[in-house]
């Protein structure tokens, strides 16, 4: 059963950005310190290009970006120069400020079918993790939460939900009529650190759920179950819906 998720609320966006920001400097550092390298997995979607910008601007000089590794939590199966996907989104904010070498860089393929470029993620993981049996340990996951308590591309009702094997998978989304590739519960849960990032009054409502004990079948979201816990980060309008049990 998943640790109860921990919980920081900010003022308002900037400032939820800035609280991010400056505890992403020192997760950092500790890990720059303790193993040379900063594997970090970033969110996509809409809510932390925001956050991306901020550190490009802001915190370019605060972090040892020469000793990171960007990964992708999902990606939309479009072109990497598509409106629609997460690394382009990333490209034009995070990496537009900040130096990783392009070899530490690690952007979901989407130039063939879902399943080969899942496989290729897959792989690429697998490259990088201590032993063939177990998924690397990434010392920060960003994410973010929809509104039917998804994150990455783990949406409800979908088989991508039992995958246990791969640390990366392909799902088609109904809903949405579109293929994504994401990272899974097993590469997930490996985690050392795992934030969410919500922000907002149109999430006031999913947050409270996702936060309180799951009625019935566990959203997605609740079922992320990382060795360092869950930390929600979110401004006051995503809070406005916090009923104190
Ligand atoms: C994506 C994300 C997805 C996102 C949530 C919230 O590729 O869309 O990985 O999980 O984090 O849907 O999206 P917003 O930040 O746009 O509300």
């Amino acid at each position: 059963m998943p640790v109860s998720p921990s919980l920081t609320v900010c003022d308002d966006r900037a400032s939820l950005f800035h609280s991010v920001a400056e505890e992403m400097c020192s997760v950092a550092k500790r890990a720059i310190d303790a193993h040379g390298s900063f594997y970090l997995a970033l969110a996509g979607g809409s809510t932390p290009a925001e956050l991306y910008r901020l550190l490009a601007d802001s915190y370019h000089d605060r972090i040892t970006w020469s000793r990171a590794h960007l990964w992708f939590g999902d990606e939309r199966c479009v072109p990497h120069d598509h409106p629609q996907s997460n690394y382009r989104m990333v490209r034009e904010t995070l990496l537009a400020g900040v130096e990783i070498p392009p070899s530490q860089i690690h952007p979901i393929p989407t130039g063939g079918s879902p399943q080969s470029c899942a496989d290729d993620y897959h792989h690429q993981l697998l490259g990088y993790s201590a032993d063939a049996a177990s998924p690397p340990v990434f010392d920060l996951v960003l994410l973010g939460i929809g509104n039917d308590g998804h994150t990455a591309s783990l949406f409800p009702g979908t088989p991508i939900l039992e995958e246990r094997q791969h640390y990366a998978a392909a799902v088609y989304v109904e809903r949405l009529k579109s293929w994504r590739i994401s990272l899974t519960y097993p590469l997930l849960n490996a985690a050392k650190a795992c934030w969410i990032v919500a922000a907002g009054k149109e999430k006031a409502a999913i947050v409270q759920r996702a936060m309180s004990p799951a009625e019935g079948e566990p959203l997605p979201i609740q079922r992320l179950n990382p060795n360092g816990g869950v930390h929600y980060y979110i401004d006051r309008a995503a809070a406005s819906e916090w009923k104190d049990e």
